[in-house]
Parts: structure tokens; sequence; C-alpha cells
């Protein structure tokens, strides 16, 4: 087997996840390529060293730059805040590197732009982890979307609730919290949740037109981690929109850090002429589905169990009826990125499907601001 030299930026939660895969991955799936833990790359040399020792990597660096400089890495693979996304992808890209990249691509639309140019003028292969298209409820969605069961498509609602910043004493910036300093973040939740069901909704019923949003900060002012005092919130701690689809459908979207009770409640439900599906990331093995053209005295909305050797990615795992989780969508989405390379069709969602979703964004931000129906920009 070939191997794939990787430089991981970034040691927290997401670090983990793609450790995970990339060590997982050729357990499971058979591929030309695998992944080796060359290096992980972070501020703090101590950490940097547990981390490696724990994971298994072979070095460590404290300078992503010194990271990209080495010849011994073919991919830069970035789970680091969104405010370093744009410089590492473009200086990663000028040297040649292939470079998989955390949600959101960057910090807004125009940052991501610039990435997506490095990365075409380059022509190094690329991928963004919007992990959630490898739910395979989630892939098996889609397929059904694609072979037509649905028929035309009406309605698409979406929501990523949470409810961890409820609490006025939380405060904001640092490590940990970056999330709540939108210099560090570029939004709230509309980059950092919405953009998970953005991204889904784009690739399952296809691009938005226009969006009419409005968002709200409840907590005015948190103490900030890095410099002690009392700062203003800069972020959206709840953002809201309608779109209208390309296609005619109508949309919800709606995400909080601020419904008591919800850790991390990602749904979405479409509604066709022909059926319906429903999907919830709590029970993120089941795919609801409703299928008009069954009989009518039976007609009812099924809980698929999606642990089938027929049912994507299935095959790849342990016997009909068990279920695997969320560390496995990103494994899957190694195997896709790993096939996309053997077959020369890269894998989605590329940096241009990651731009197509920070247009959206863009213009839910916009909206909330002008209080008008907003233009989404289209990707060229
Ligand atoms: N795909 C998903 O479902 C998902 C989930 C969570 C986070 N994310 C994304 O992943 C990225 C990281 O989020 P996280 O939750 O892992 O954050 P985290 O705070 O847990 O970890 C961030 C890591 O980046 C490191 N870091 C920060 N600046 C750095 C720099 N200049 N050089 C090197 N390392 C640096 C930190 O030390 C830390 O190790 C973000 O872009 C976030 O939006 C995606």
């Amino acid at each position: 087997m070939k191997q794939l030299r990787i430089g991981l930026i970034g040691y927290g939660f997401m670090g983990r996840t793609h450790s995970n895969a990339f060590t997982q991955v050729k357990n499971f799936f058979d591929l030309e390529y695998q992944p080796v833990l060359k290096a992980i790359c972070a501020r703090d040399e101590k950490n940097a060293k547990a981390f490696a020792s724990k994971w298994g990597y072979e070095s460590i660096e404290t300078d992503w730059r010194k990271l990209i400089a080495r010849d011994d890495i073919d991919v830069i693979d970035i789970a680091a805040p969104n405010n370093v996304h744009a410089e590492i992808c473009i200086a990663a890209a000028k040297a040649g590197k292939m470079i998989l990249c955390e949600k959101p691509l960057a910090m807004n639309g125009p940052e991501a732009e610039k990435i997506l140019a490095a990365v075409t003028k380059a022509k190094v292969p690329n991928m963004v982890w919007y992990n959630y298209r490898r739910v395979p409820a989630v892939t098996l969605a889609k397929q059904l979307i694609d072979e037509g069961r649905l028929g035309k498509i009406f309605h698409y609602r979406a929501k990523f609730l949470q409810d961890w910043t409820i609490n006025a004493d939380l405060p904001q910036g640092g490590a940990g919290l970056w999330r709540l300093d939108a210099k560090v973040a570029g939004s709230g939740v509309t980059g950092d949740l919405l953009a998970h069901c953005i991204d889904t909704a784009l690739w399952l019923n296809g691009n938005i037109d226009t969006v009419t949003a409005t968002t709200e900060t409840f907590v005015k002012q948190r103490k900030h981690t890095l410099t002690g005092k009392m700062e203003k919130v800069t972020i959206d701690d709840a953002s809201l929109f309608l779109a209208r689809f390309t296609n005619g459908s109508l949309a919800t979207f709606e995400s909080t850090r601020y419904a008591r009770g919800h850790k991390a409640l990602y749904t979405f439900e479409i509604n066709g002429e022909n059926g319906s599906l429903s999907w919830d990331l709590h029970d993120l093995h089941r795919l609801q589905v409703f299928d008009y053209k069954d009989e009518s005295k039976i007609r009812g909305w099924k809980s698929v169990h999606i642990t089938d050797g027929d049912h994507p990615y299935m095959k790849n795992w342990w016997v009909p009826g068990l279920q695997i989780g969320y560390a496995e969508t990103f494994v899957h989405q190694v195997a896709d990125f790993i096939q996309g390379l053997s077959s020369g069709k890269m894998a989605s969602p590329t940096f241009k499907d990651g731009l197509a979703t920070d247009y959206v964004t863009d213009a839910v931000l916009k909206s909330a601001k002008t209080k008008r129906w907003e233009k989404v920009k289209k990707v060229k």
C-alpha cells in the first residue's frame, strides 16, 4: 500500500476525530493509500508531544510553517480554529500539499475565494470536513433523492440546537471558548452550526437563491479569557432564516446555543410530492421514510435502521443490525478522499463546496443586518 503522510494542525476535538479516522480507515476499507501519522503541529510543545505519543504521530512541530515546509508530508490537515484556515490553506497550496480543512472553510466568502483560487492554481486535492454527509442514513437520503423517489421537493427544514452558552458567567475567547469570539470564529452559530445544515442542504436539495434571516446575541457582554476584561460579545447566539432554493422549494433553518435540554440536536426533514425523509443526529443510524406510493391501508412513516450491507458504507463494518456512530463519519470521509485520489475524481465536499456554504452564511448574516431578503452569491 502506498503511504499518505499526514501533517495534522491542532490536537483538540477535531484533531482527535481526524487522528482516529486516519488510524482506523485501513482496517475497514481496501484502499490504494494508507495514512501515516507523520507529524502533529501545535503551539504548545509539551501538549503536542503528549498527543503524538498517545495517537502515534512520529514527530511534532510547533509552527505550522515548518510543517508545510517539510518534504515528508503529503497532506496538511487543518483542525485549528477558523481564523487560521485561510493563511494555512494558501501556504499549503503554494507548497503543493494536498489539504483537508475543517469547516467552515473560511471566516467569510471573500476569504474562502482566495483559498479556492490558491488550490485551483496549485491543482492540489482538497476537501472540507463536513462529515455529516458521511452518516450512512444521510448518504442514503441523498441516494433516495437522486433516484427521484421524493419527486418534486416542496420543503426543507433544518435545525441545530445546543444549550451550552446559556450561563452568562461563561467567559469568551481563548482555548475551548474561541467559538464565542467572532475575531477567531468569524461568526457564532451561523458559521459553526448552521454551516453544517447548509452544507447538507446544498448537497441534498441543490442551490439556495435567496435568504432572509434574523439573529440574536442574548448575552451582550462576557469576560474575555485572554484580556480578563468584560467585553462585548460579537457572535450571534441564535440564527434563524428562511430560504428559497433554485428548485422552487422553501426552507426554514434554525440554530441556537440557548435551547435548554438540547446538546447537539441536528435534524432535517424534506417533503416531496411522493414522499418525505427525516433524520436526527441523536438517532443517527435511523432514517425516517414516508412513501406515498405504499398501499394506502398500511401507508405510514417507516423508521429504517441503517445497518444493512446494502446501506451506504455499512458492508465495511460489522454484521447487519449493528450500529456505527459519529467517529465513523470521519473514517468514511478519509476513505472517500483516498478513493478520490485513486479514481482522479475528487470526493466532495471540495473547497468549491465549502465556498458555496460560506456564501450562504454571508447572505444570512447580511440579511440579519439589512432585514431584507438577500441574494446568495453563486460559485463560479
Ligand atoms: N466537522 C465537525 O463536525 C466539527 C466539529 C467541531 C469543530 N469543527 C471545526 O474544527 C476546527 C477546530 O475545532 P475544535 O473543536 O477541534 O477546536 P479545539 O479548540 O478543540 O481545538 C483547536 C486546536 O487548534 C490549535 N490551534 C489553534 N491555533 C493554532 C495555530 N495557530 N497553530 C497550530 N494549532 C493551533 C489549538 O491549540 C487546539 O489544539 C474549527 O474550524 C471548527 O469549526 C468541526
